[in-house]
């Protein structure tokens, strides 16, 4: 018996050493404890043992049984330790890398330049107002002197909701609107988003920003809105900036004219941005009709006022070398952070 008992433990030391894997494992705990292994073979002769040496037999027996159980339970728990070691040293982290950087939002180069232009006429005192995206069919058109088959409305591609609201084609406007709420003297500008249905291209998008500025009061002349457009535009392009005014037409002014910078991309020479002209077109500007403010409940006998237009997106793109208007709304982050002001 003794000699059998020893064989077996010999037998079981053997298989443990081999054994691989916790499958490995389960299937020596079948094979050694199992109904038809030999512990219970063990058992089974003992029944043939002599009462005397039984007891030490049954003792030896059970010794082999817990070694075996005690070793496949610790080498069982050396596998899940290895296991575990293997996965966190998968997961492991090199604390030594650099963090990951989130990335700070910043200002959209657009609102950017708004802001650096409302504070540029801020400082020349004038309040900021603004006014709805949708707009009726009188605020964009009527109230501004366009009735309605006035040829100057085919200027403007509008893009209309029903016959009576439409996405506003300009800030303008908001100058009805003003007019209506507040008594001369007036001193306004509105700078937002205006909407006209137009091809999409380099040069035009069906959205784009206008700087809206309006002065109404006793005696306010034609010389009063050039000085105010010059000196707007020495600060931002400097003190030698060349500015041109060509006579224009817009039905809410009177007289009209357009306001053009020489270009400085080519600085006069000509090239794409200008369309070889030397010059851009920024701003519709004029003096304000007498209808417009009789529309705007303001007596033209004792008032007069001006206003002007101006486009934000072609300025940004001169001022910033921006070839394609369209990069504006692309949110490329290539663009983008190159504007880094928050
Ligand atoms: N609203 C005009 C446009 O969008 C510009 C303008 C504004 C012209 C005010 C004169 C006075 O083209």
């Amino acid at each position: 018996m003794h000699q059998t008992i020893e064989t077996i433990r010999k037998e079981f030391s053997d298989s443990l050493h081999k054994a691989g894997s916790a499958a490995d494992l389960e299937e020596l705990k079948v094979r050694f404890l199992g109904r038809k292994g030999p512990i219970q073979d063990l058992m089974k002769e003992l029944r043939n043992v002599s009462s005397e040496e039984r007891p030490l037999v049954g003792k030896e027996i059970n010794i082999l049984k817990d070694e075996i159980t005690d070793q496949i339970t610790k080498k069982q728990e050396d596998f899940v330790a290895a296991e575990e070691a293997m996965r966190l040293a998968a997961e492991d982290i090199d604390v030594t890398l650099p963090g990951r950087r989130n990335f700070i939002g910043r200002k959209h180069i657009m609102t950017q330049t708004l802001e650096e232009f409302i504070n540029i006429f801020v400082e020349m005192g004038f309040t900021v107002q603004y006014g709805p995206f949708i707009e009726t069919d009188w605020y964009n058109f009527g109230a501004l002197n366009t009735p309605e088959h006035h040829p100057a409305r085919s200027m403007q591609d509008t893009i209309y909701l029903d016959p009576e609201h439409l996405l506003r084609t300009h800030t303008s406007p908001i100058q009805a609107r003003v007019m209506e709420r507040h008594k001369p003297p007036i001193r306004i500008i509105a700078p937002g988003k205006a909407f006209r249905n137009e091809e999409i291209t380099a040069r035009s998008h069906v959205f784009f920003h206008q700087i809206e500025g309006l002065y109404i009061d006793k005696g306010v002349t034609f010389k009063d809105l050039l000085g105010t457009m010059n000196d707007f535009l020495k600060r931002l392009f400097g003190s030698d900036v060349k500015v041109r005014y060509r006579p224009s037409f817009f039905p809410f002014v009177e007289p009209g004219m357009e306001v053009d910078v020489h270009c400085i991309g080519c600085k006069g020479r000509g090239c794409n941005i200008c369309k070889y002209t030397g010059w851009l077109e920024i701003s519709g500007a004029g003096m304000v009709h007498p209808e417009v403010l009789r529309n705007g409940g303001i007596d033209p006998e004792e008032y007069s006022g001006y206003a002007w237009g101006m486009g934000v997106e072609r300025l940004v793109m001169l001022r910033h070398d921006i070839p394609d208007i369209r990069m504006f709304v692309e949110n490329d982050m290539r663009l983008l952070k190159q504007f880094s002001a928050v």
